[in-house]
């Protein structure tokens, strides 16, 4: 890790004097210090945020870190609290995540991750949506371990998701509603069994609304990276599979989420010995509701390449859904902007002229364009040797180096589309493509 320059530390620690209260920014300094060698500033600066927010994950990660490497006792009870309260030792946690503490059975208990079981086999368990690792293991009431597992009850929810109207009213009619109200949907014949499918661009925001949408129902949340799964020993894929899938349904209500399950469909002839097909035969017994009770599991997937899927999993009853997740349009862009800007200070910024000229822009993309324009900021602040909120000029200089990376994803996908749109089913992606003129 290269050390930050003294000049933005010294600029970063001049904002936290002005706003001693801005969590996100007091994080962000203890980090700094830490990668600047300055490990017990650093945790002075991490005992100011327990201070205010005693179980700010974050911070009581970092401090566990420190203090271990200071070789200060008090590592032990940061470490305690954190496991306790669902956080790995990891990379940071997503700031929208609750701990997993229980709407539904068994009890969680935070136990001490072991070390890797014998025989070489590597740790896998199934990755979190942002690539944290897995920090929590749960055990049954009575104490026994029953599964490594990845939990989270996400806290936004729809509200949280800027525009999408079309996707939100998707998901409403074709798992909240059924779940709202059972009886009228199955006197329709329409139950929230099978799978369904978001597709579309990398950085829309699939991930996102899958953790929205558990947060919705109030359900708790696990993404299976399914390359890990893959990657395991011949035989162990499979286990590993329904090990998951039958915590799930003891632990439901539970959305599970498959992120870029395409990975079992597409260059399956270079997978080891069939193991492809055998997980995806696995995957579709797991979610074969004669064979299983899946009653409020919700399976979910998503991939920026659905024409890669392996066609067994698309047939009526498993991912038979699809949802097409687009760049987010002019209103997801604003409130996606205007949540970027909450954190740091800004003067004169207009987040809907910002909107307005930053069309296909994916979320991922507009993240990154409010990172340049705050760096564009920090970097003059420090050479003006005072605090220069972000302006519309790094906003400007921030656009000029940057463009949508959706539109080369809409440049592959147009073939794939227009060659495998059977039935209809990339319709919606070949329309949108037209009315933007893409491809
Ligand atoms: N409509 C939206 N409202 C608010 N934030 C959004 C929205 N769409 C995307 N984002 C933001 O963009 C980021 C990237 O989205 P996400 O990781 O869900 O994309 P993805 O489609 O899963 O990408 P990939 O295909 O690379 O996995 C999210 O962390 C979220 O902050
Ligand atoms: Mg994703």
């Amino acid at each position: 890790m290269a050390r930050p320059p003294a000049s933005v530390i010294a600029a970063l620690e001049s904002a936290l004097k002005l706003s001693p209260d801005d969590l996100g920014l007091r994080n962000h300094v203890a980090q700094m210090l830490a990668d600047d060698e300055r490990p017990q500033e650093a945790l002075d600066t991490c005992a100011g945020t327990l201070s205010r927010d005693p179980v700010n994950l974050e911070a009581l990660r970092l401090a566990a870190g420190l203090a271990r490497r200071l070789g200060q006792p008090s590592a032990e009870g940061y470490e305690r609290l954190l496991a306790a309260l669902g956080g790995s030792p990891a990379p940071p946690a997503a700031a929208d995540t609750a701990p997993a503490s229980a709407p539904a059975r068994p009890t969680l208990t935070a136990v001490p991750s072991s070390p890797p079981p014998a025989g070489g086999t590597p740790p896998t368990g199934a990755m979190l949506a942002d690539g944290e690792r897995p920090g929590l293991r749960l055990a049954s009431d009575e104490g026994a371990l029953v599964e490594e597992f990845d939990l989270q009850t996400p806290r936004i929810t729809f509200a949280n998701v800027g525009g999408m109207v079309d996707v939100k009213k998707k998901l409403e009619l074709s798992v909240l509603g059924p779940l709202r109200n059972p009886e009228l949907y199955q006197a329709f014949g329409k139950t929230a069994t099978g799978g369904l499918l978001l597709y579309g661009p990398p950085g829309c925001g699939k991930t996102y609304l899958a953790r929205a949408l558990a947060g919705e129902m109030g359900a708790r949340f696990a993404s299976i990276g399914l390359e890990d799964v893959l990657n395991m020993y011949f035989g162990e894929s499979e286990q590993r599979l329904h090990k998951i899938f039958d915590t799930a349904r003891r632990l439901a209500p539970m959305v599970l989420f498959f992120d870029e399950i395409d990975a079992l469909g597409h260059k399956r002839s270079e997978l080891r010995g069939g193991a492809g097909r055998n997980l995806v035969n696995q995957l579709l017994s797991e979610m074969d509701g004669s064979q299983h009770d899946n009653t409020n599991v919700f399976i979910l997937g998503a991939t920026n390449h659905p024409w890669d899927i392996d066609s067994a999993l698309r047939r009526p009853g498993r991912f038979d859904r699809t949802v097409l997740v687009l760049p987010p349009d002019e209103p997801a862009r604003e409130s996606i902007i205007g949540h970027h800007l909450a954190g740091c200070p800004h003067k004169d910024i207009d987040p809907a002229a910002l909107a307005k000229s930053t069309a296909l822009f994916s979320g991922a993309d507009l993240a990154q364009l409010c990172n340049l324009a705050r760096e564009s900021a920090i970097e003059s602040s420090a050479a003006a040797g005072a605090i220069r909120p972000v302006g519309p000029d790094d906003f400007k200089r921030a656009l000029r180096s940057l463009r949508p990376s959706t539109v080369e994803w809409f440049g592959q996908a147009r073939n794939f589309a227009l060659f495998a749109n059977e039935s209809g089913v990339y319709d919606d992606l070949l329309d949108y493509m037209k009315r933007n003129k893409l491809g």
